[in-house]
């Protein structure tokens, strides 16, 4: 179990007060206090929970409440305590994420509140210490999470690595360019069928797409294929459906739909939540099916892959409605050992400077280089004294943000560079080093945590 004491940390002053803490009320104004950090103890996973009702202003349900406890690791999860009272919980996933040409250990931050009485003192801070360290110490070279509000993870250096884009479109106005015929055939399954049949073409998809994240059974049974009451939120119950060809799945859509029976006639809305096949030609088959369902009135899509393949499958794209949102932010917790564990194009070298407030450890120069194939890489420190001798002259320079949003391919150098994130430090340098982190697929991740 980890066990953290941490002292209030001394304000700098009342002046420092930022727009959106409470009223106003400047630091030095609010009342001092030791907070402890510790995980659960055996059974005590649940009450750790408590705060997340006060701190999203949202209780959760019983049911999501069980469901949440069968998916945490109660020696993951951190609770502040102000005394007897816990004021704040964080905690995190242990998760497989693809990464260019390999795969890395990802600490997944989740079931992060604080309560509204002790916020803006610190106490995120010290809990995303808390579980920087133990990612650290279990050999997970990044962190990834899903923001509720972007601006309190940019700067523990979070960079957005995937994009996150839904569409609402009628389905008259889905039309394909080339529609494809299968010759397999669609059947609805229970939980059980969709945790074994699934899994098989979600893993094909993992392997080829940065961003993904495996899944283990249990977040298949009680997580993508489970469905409840308090979730269906005025929908009808979720839908699994396989396409199977000679027996082998090769698709599979995951959806609910809004009963509406107008004075006008049915307008149903159904709203996918996953559909994903093994080969583009099993997708489209499998969206031409959802499409066709009878009695809808509109199609919505969330949390589906940017650019999406329907954008260059439909007569009329524009009729997606697409809307882009961010995604998975990504973190960099070891620079060196989260860039070996992906792969590059080519050969060369980078030379880079990095700045990291939140994990100094990362901060300096690195050289990054890659032999023939684009596999192998090795990432050294290089001291900065040493520029000039042996090419050791940096690229670029940047924040670890930067990095991270660079890390799965979602963003290139150039683009960047020009939001003023990444600086050229040599003429050529920002080419070349898009040359080396191109990507043939863009990052996605379509699971919630
Ligand atoms: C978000 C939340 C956990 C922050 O907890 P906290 O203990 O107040 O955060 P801290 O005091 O450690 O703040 C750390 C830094 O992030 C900033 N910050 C915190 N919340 C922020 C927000 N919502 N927007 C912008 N910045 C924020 C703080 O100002 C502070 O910056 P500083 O170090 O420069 O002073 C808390 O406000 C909360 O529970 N909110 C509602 C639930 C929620 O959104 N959870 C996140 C789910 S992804």
């Amino acid at each position: 179990m980890y066990v953290y004491i941490v002292m209030r940390v001394e304000s700098t002053g009342a002046g420092d007060a930022k727009p959106w803490q409470d009223g106003g009320m400047p630091h030095d104004a609010m009342p001092r206090e030791t907070i402890t950090l510790r995980s659960p103890g055996e059974g005590e996973v649940l009450d750790f929970l408590s705060p997340l009702a006060l701190a999203f202003s949202e209780p959760l349900s019983d049911e999501e409440l069980a469901n949440e406890v069968r998916h945490l690791e109660a020696d993951r999860v951190v609770g502040a305590f102000d005394g007897d009272q816990q004021v704040g919980t964080a905690g995190a996933y242990t998760f497989r994420m693809t990464v260019p040409g390999g795969e890395v250990g990802a600490a997944g931050i989740t079931i992060v509140g604080v309560i509204p009485t002790h916020t803006r003192r610190g106490i995120l801070r010290q809990m995303m210490t808390w579980l920087v360290a133990q990612a650290r110490e279990r050999g997970e070279p990044v962190a990834v999470l899903g923001a509720s509000e972007a601006a309190i993870y940019q700067r523990f250096g979070y960079g957005l690595g995937t994009l996150d884009s839904r569409f609402e479109i009628e389905p008259l106005r889905a039309t394909f360019v080339h529609p494809v015929e299968t010759a397999g055939r669609f059947r609805f399954v229970d939980t059980d069928e969709a945790t074994r049949l699934f899994s098989a073409v979600y893993g094909s998809m993992r392997q080829g797409t940065p961003g993904v994240l495996a899944r283990t059974e249990v977040l298949w049974r009680f997580g993508m294929a489970f469905d409840s009451q308090s979730a269906r939120a005025g929908n009808g119950p979720k839908s699994l459906v396989i396409l199977e060809e000679d027996g082998v799945p090769r698709a599979y859509a995951i959806y609910r739909v809004k009963a509406d029976w107008g004075h006008h006639g049915p307008r149903n809305t159904l709203t996918a939540i996953e559909v994903v096949g093994v080969d583009a030609d099993s997708e489209q088959a499998m969206w031409q099916w959802l499409f066709r369902i009878d009695l809808l009135g509109s199609i919505k899509a969330m949390r589906v892959r940017m650019p999406h393949p329907l954008q260059l499958q439909l007569t009329e794209p524009r009729r997606l409605n697409l809307t882009v949102g961010d995604g998975l932010w990504v973190r960099i917790l070891d620079v060196d050992r989260a860039l070996e564990a992906r792969s590059y194009v080519g050969d060369g070298s980078l030379t880079f400077d990095l700045t990291d407030d939140f994990c100094p450890w990362n901060a300096g120069r690195w050289q990054l280089t890659v032999p023939g194939g684009g596999a192998g890489a090795s990432v050294v420190a290089v001291a900065a004294d040493e520029a000039g001798a042996g090419g050791t002259e940096p690229d670029l320079a940047l924040d670890v943000s930067a990095l991270s949003a660079i890390y799965l391919g979602g963003f290139t150098f150039a683009e960047l560079s020009r939001a003023g994130r990444v600086t050229e430090l040599r003429p050529g340098g920002i080419a070349a080093a898009d040359a080396m982190f191109v990507t043939a697929t863009k990052p996605w991740n379509s699971t919630p945590f």
